[in-house]
């Protein structure tokens, strides 16, 4: 991670490898506070977080705002509809008029590229990125790689943890012996993992965050899609590309599906929805070459019956409600990054994380570094051993 003190999450790059495995080692906080009969925390007492969504949005709106009520946050909320931007007032005066009110964090959702890193240019608060056009989605990046971290954890791919246990015969149809690929967990999580991304690639910010972040922690990473549904130039992205899907299927580990993107124009460039299932939708005679301990994911929303078959949603195989449910620890540990622990806590070393995690549970900073006190500013003014947080607004 290159700038430790996080103020903004606009891009995956933001983060980088120990960038994602700190809000990695986050989350897993997080995941067992959720798992509590009371799943909430005073980490964020007294901020606030604002939802700026100008785009639809059901799992990333909705797990925002779960986040940030679960670490004692206020939260204001503003939609494309119901606010004066539909009488003419500007993004910029509306983001001031946010910051204005007290938001400490705005998270935002556009359907335009860029807005959230020209957002950031014009306000001090804390912006996150919660998917802006064909650009970026980092925060579903930090889920799709949690969920893998979390099955490599129990033992995936070698171990049978979804119904399907790897044995030769499970690997594809041809009957190939397994071909066990080199990897070494405690280096890079994913290394060793074979991930084809499938679908409307060229207009997916899914597509662009998780190629980088499957990429950093050590996966290859494999786009399959037809020409029109892939972006014009890919020399930049750390991928393979692939046009026919049943020429790959059997070599992955993870069929990462994605729908196609009728709102941003992927519809107009295929002859039709049935053609397109017919080459790429992951379908019962399908599911037959995939090896049998691959992994099904997809970012949703799912469209049923044109990129996977109704029923292979929910195969035991599937990880598609477990990255929905992901989604709540992986945006605590985002919001805690940014509102927390950026004016007050280095994420880089683990004697921080141990001190975010006494914070976590009492609201309370027990202690801060010389470093810390020099980066801090303004009203968050640092606590020491023993007093209470006032960084953290408490
Ligand atoms: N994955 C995702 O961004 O879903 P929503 O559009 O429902 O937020």
């Amino acid at each position: 991670m290159s700038d430790p003190f996080l103020h903004n999450l606009l891009s995956i790059e933001d983060l980088g490898e120990e960038g994602i495995a700190k809000v990695i080692a986050l989350a897993d906080v997080f995941a067992e506070v959720n798992k509590r009969a009371i799943p909430k925390v005073p980490a964020l007492r007294g901020k606030t977080v604002a939802l700026a969504f100008f785009e639809d949005s059901t799992r990333t709106r909705l797990s925002f705002e779960t986040a940030a009520r679960r670490l004692s946050a206020d939260t204001i909320t503003l939609g494309k509809t119901g606010s004066s931007l539909n009488k003419g007032e500007s993004i910029r005066d509306t983001v001031r008029t946010l910051e204005a009110i007290g938001a400490d964090c705005l998270v935002i959702r556009h359907p335009c590229a860029g807005v959230p890193e020209q957002v950031a240019r014009w306000t001090n608060i804390s912006v996150v990125n919660a998917g802006d056009g064909w650009h970026e989605h980092p925060t579903q990046a930090l889920i799709d790689c949690y969920t893998l971290v979390n099955m490599r954890r129990l033992g995936w791919p070698e171990e049978d943890v979804t119904g399907n246990s790897r044995t030769s015969e499970s690997l594809g149809s041809q009957g190939e012996s397994p071909s066990p690929r080199e990897h070494a967990p405690e280096e890079l999580p994913l290394r060793g993992i074979k991930i084809g991304i499938v679908g409307d690639i060229k207009h997916s910010r899914v597509a662009r965050s998780d190629s980088i972040a499957f990429s950093r922690l050590g996966a290859q990473v494999v786009l399959v899609s037809t020409p029109p549904l892939l972006p014009t130039s890919l020399s930049f992205w750390p991928v393979e590309v692939v046009h026919d899907l049943d020429s790959v299927i059997g070599d992955l580990d993870v069929l990462y599906l994605l729908r196609i993107q009728t709102e941003r124009g992927g519809g107009r460039v295929i002859p039709t929805l049935r053609e397109y299932s017919l080459l790429y939708a992951l379908n019962s005679s399908r599911r037959a070459l995939l090896p049998r301990h691959a992994l099904i994911m997809h970012p949703g929303p799912v469209n049923r019956g044109v990129e996977v078959s109704y029923d292979l949603v929910d195969a035991p195989s599937s990880l598609v409600l477990k990255q929905v449910a992901n989604g709540v620890p992986i945006r605590m540990a985002v919001l805690y990054m940014l509102l927390a622990a950026s004016g007050g806590l280095q994420l880089d070393s683990d004697a921080s994380l141990s001190t975010a995690m006494t914070h976590v549970e009492t609201g309370e900073w027990m202690a801060y570094s010389e470093d810390t006190e020099h980066r801090s500013s303004g009203s968050s003014t640092p606590s020491v051993s023993g007093q209470a947080g006032e960084r953290a607004g408490v």
